[in-house]
């Protein structure tokens, strides 16, 4: 099975990376995710200055985190004389350097950074609609190094056809899609606060929960847009990442899922990845690439209604429970179809337990 992919001019050995974040925050912390087996490295996030972060800064559930993280702690001064060379050193896979903010803090952090770096992935939490803003930022960054320029969407960006259109007018290398989501506020009754230590309580959330929203927003670039993406935002196992591989990107990270579940998760989907594949009949997953991206393209109207297999129905009553038509009932002979109710909505056989339900989807 070939995993290898070539993401502006970067030879991955495989599409995993890290999502720029806690895991990635200093030397030893990039070597112990690399030996996991990744495709590239992407550090945390460095600016101007050493980020005061607020605690507790990170809180987890099953299916999302919350956090309230800046950017790196450590200043650039340490990034370039300390943490980069020694990884550099060491280091056999490409490193994606994460930079943020301004056109002016990003002139100041490329020609001391660019040295050790395969490519720059920047930060655009705080541009909206911008379009100047954004070719200022990828002229700050070319204008001191020949290194691929990958611009990270924040996932409110209101027009991201018209922000992946400008970076690519712009001479922008590819597009990271994307970055946690917020505000949100996870209150406390009894402490009646939230339980995160920033202003107002407030947290940007990422993990499982986001994925289908960061997978809408690569099918709309990848529709509009020639440029390489990098797909992130709630993959969790090898078949989120074909997921998002099929919807349009070239290459995938993620974060959330290593803090839920665990750092061995990058192993586990690298390792997962060939079987995920071949199971769909495929060898290369270059071959997967945008193969589902122009999907869907129109509405479709027909009813469909279900129809029950008795021999896989256990007679749970969720799908009686849940039709929002009231179409369903539980009869001693199992469950039963009111067609004239019904309006093929789908809910049913979505929810079914033992998938006993066919033929609306
Ligand atoms: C604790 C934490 C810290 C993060 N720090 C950064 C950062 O410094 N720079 C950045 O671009 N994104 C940062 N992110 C966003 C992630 O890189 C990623 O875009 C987002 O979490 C969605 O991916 P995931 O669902 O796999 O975590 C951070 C996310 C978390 C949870
Ligand atoms: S949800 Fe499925 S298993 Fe449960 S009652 Fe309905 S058809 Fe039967
Ligand atoms: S398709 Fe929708 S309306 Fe019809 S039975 Fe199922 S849940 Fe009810």
């Amino acid at each position: 099975m070939n995993l290898k992919v070539n993401l502006a001019g970067l030879k991955l050995s495989n599409p995993v990376m890290p999502a720029s974040g806690p895991l990635t925050g200093d030397l030893n912390k990039m070597i112990k995710l690399e030996n996991t087996g990744l495709g590239a490295m992407v550090t945390k996030t460095i600016s101007t200055k050493a980020a005061e972060v607020p605690r507790p800064c990170i809180i987890g559930d099953n299916n999302f985190i919350l956090n309230t993280e800046l950017w790196s702690e450590y200043g650039p001064d340490k990034w370039e004389s300390e943490i980069l060379p020694a990884y550099k050193a060491v280091s056999k896979i490409p490193l994606i350097i994460s930079m943020g903010y301004s056109p002016e803090e990003l002139a100041h952090l490329s020609p001391r950074l660019a040295k050790f770096a395969d490519a720059f992935e920047i930060s655009t939490h705080y541009v909206s609609e911008d379009v100047d803003l954004f070719k200022r930022i990828i002229d700050s960054v070319k204008s001191h190094s020949d290194k691929p320029v990958f611009i990270k969407f924040d996932p409110t960006i209101p027009n991201p056809e018209k922000m992946a259109e400008a970076v690519q007018e712009a001479n922008g290398d590819g597009i990271v899609i994307m970055n946690s989501l917020g505000p949100v506020y996870p209150l406390n009754v009894n402490k009646k606060s939230s339980p995160l230590g920033s202003l107002n309580g407030f947290g940007w959330i990422s993990g499982p929960v986001i994925k289908l929203l960061s997978l809408a927003l690569v099918k709309r670039v990848a529709k509009c847009c020639e440029l390489p993406i990098i797909g992130v935002g709630g993959i969790s196992s090898a078949k989120d990442v074909i997921e998002f591989m099929m919807t349009g990107a070239s290459g995938i990270q993620l974060l959330s899922a290593a803090m839920i579940k665990g750092k061995n998760i990058y192993s586990e989907i690298i390792n997962n990845l060939p079987q995920e594949l071949k199971k769909l009949g495929y060898k290369d997953i270059k071959d997967i690439i945008g193969i589902a991206k122009d999907s869907n393209p129109e509405e479709k109207f027909l009813k469909k209604t279900p129809v029950i297999n008795s021999d896989k129905c256990v007679k749970c009553g969720l799908c009686v429970r849940a039709c929002p038509y009231y179409a369903l009932t539980m009869t001693p002979e199992g469950v039963a179809v009111d067609i004239e109710e019904c309006f093929g909505c789908g809910l049913c056989q979505s929810r079914c337990p033992t998938r006993a339900i066919s033929g609306v989807i």
